[in-house]
């Protein structure tokens, strides 16, 4: 049985890739520092599969802690989850997002290279893409300058693998998400902001079950049909399985390049207002909204060509919008 250590195991998309690794036959240790996420999170997953996956409560910029865990564990492969992920706040906190997220990088991959450990997967972001200039993003779309420090840290992830992988010869592939939504369908797992939700749909929920007075819609003058911006939103169990496939690949040897990266969407765009009507009519709940200003930062439009993810990896979204939109609602109803 192969062991797979997942950093951040214990967060949003950790977690359901934790499942889906177990449901897959992989043994998985999971290292989070529980900064953004709960130790519970450990107890739901073990309902979920019957399996208690090991765990260790690190924090990444603690390079003993790395070298220490690495030697007393033998691991055959390494997802890595465990990252700061607010964009508004990295703009206010640069020096913690680069010290945290290149740190975290940069140690497991020493402590790898060590061991001669060569399967890597990292969480990377259509945010490398900016605003792309030509719909859907295939994976040829120029990397543009970072629009926050969050999302440079995805791009400097990026350039530190490729390096790595040329240098010491070993094998990693980056999964640039769209954007992950939803909840594992049996309730037991989802998104948990600790703080006020940045994000569309965690917003979107609160707001339904009054958390939220009401939701501001970032703009209603974008150039699109209705105005409002463009998203590509998958389920996070779909997005999940996409990592089960990556890492199948690395192990099976069937990789084409020792760095190899990916798009996983769903291939459809979203405006925020039809997210905001696809989410009344699955849940027949009426949402508090108003127009907004645009919020700084953020794109028209973004999503992926997803033809090399369904050709070269094998893996497709099974999961549709309503689907994830009922499932992050069920979620939400979970937690008031
Ligand atoms: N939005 C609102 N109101 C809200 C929250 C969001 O109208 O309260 C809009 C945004 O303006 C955007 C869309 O909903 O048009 C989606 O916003 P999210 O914050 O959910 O997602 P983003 O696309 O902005 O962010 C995602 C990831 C980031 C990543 C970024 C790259 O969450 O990690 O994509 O563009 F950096």
């Amino acid at each position: 049985m192969k062991k797979i250590l997942v950093t951040g195991g214990l967060g949003f998309i950790g977690s359901h890739v934790v499942v889906e690794l177990q449901n897959s036959g992989f043994e998985v240790v999971i290292i989070d520092d529980l900064s953004n996420s709960k130790i519970d999170v450990l107890e739901q997953i073990t309902k979920i599969s019957n399996i208690k996956p090991d765990f260790y409560q690190i924090d990444l910029r603690d390079k003993k802690a790395v070298r220490s865990f690495f030697n007393d564990s033998t691991i055959d492969g390494v997802i890595h989850f465990a990252a700061f992920k607010a964009v508004g706040e990295s703009v206010q906190k640069p020096l913690d997002y680069y010290e945290n997220n290149i740190n975290a990088l940069v140690y497991l991959l020493q402590e790898m290279k060590n061991r001669n450990i060569d399967h890597f997967i990292f969480s990377s972001s259509c945010t490398v893409y900016g605003q792309a200039d030509e719909l859907p993003i295939t994976e040829d779309a120029p990397v543009k300058i970072a629009e926050s420090p969050y999302g440079n840290t995805k791009q400097i992830g990026e350039e530190i693998i490729k390096d790595s992988c040329k240098a010491y010869n070993m094998n990693a592939i980056a999964l640039r998400y769209f954007n992950p939504i939803g909840a594992h369908k049996s309730v037991k797992i989802g998104e948990l902001p600790l703080s006020i939700p940045q994000n569309l749909i965690p917003f979107i929920t609160q707001t339904a079950a009054g958390i939220r007075e009401e939701l501001a819609v970032f703009g209603d003058d974008y150039p699109t049909p209705d105005g409002t911006a463009i998203r590509d939103y998958i389920h996070v169990v779909d997005l999940a399985k996409a990592h089960v496939k990556a890492l199948q690949r690395l192990l099976d040897k069937q990789n084409k390049e020792n760095f190899e990266f990916f798009n996983v969407g769903t291939g459809k765009g979203s405006s925020v207002m039809e997210i905001i009507h696809s989410f009344e009519n699955v849940t027949q709940q009426s949402l508090n909204y108003k127009i907004a200003e645009r919020r700084k930062g953020d794109i028209t439009a973004a999503y992926a060509d997803t033809t090399k993810a369904n050709e070269v990896l094998g893996w497709k979204p099974e999961e549709t919008l309503e689907e994830a939109l009922l499932s992050a609602w069920k979620w939400q109803q979970k937690q008031s």
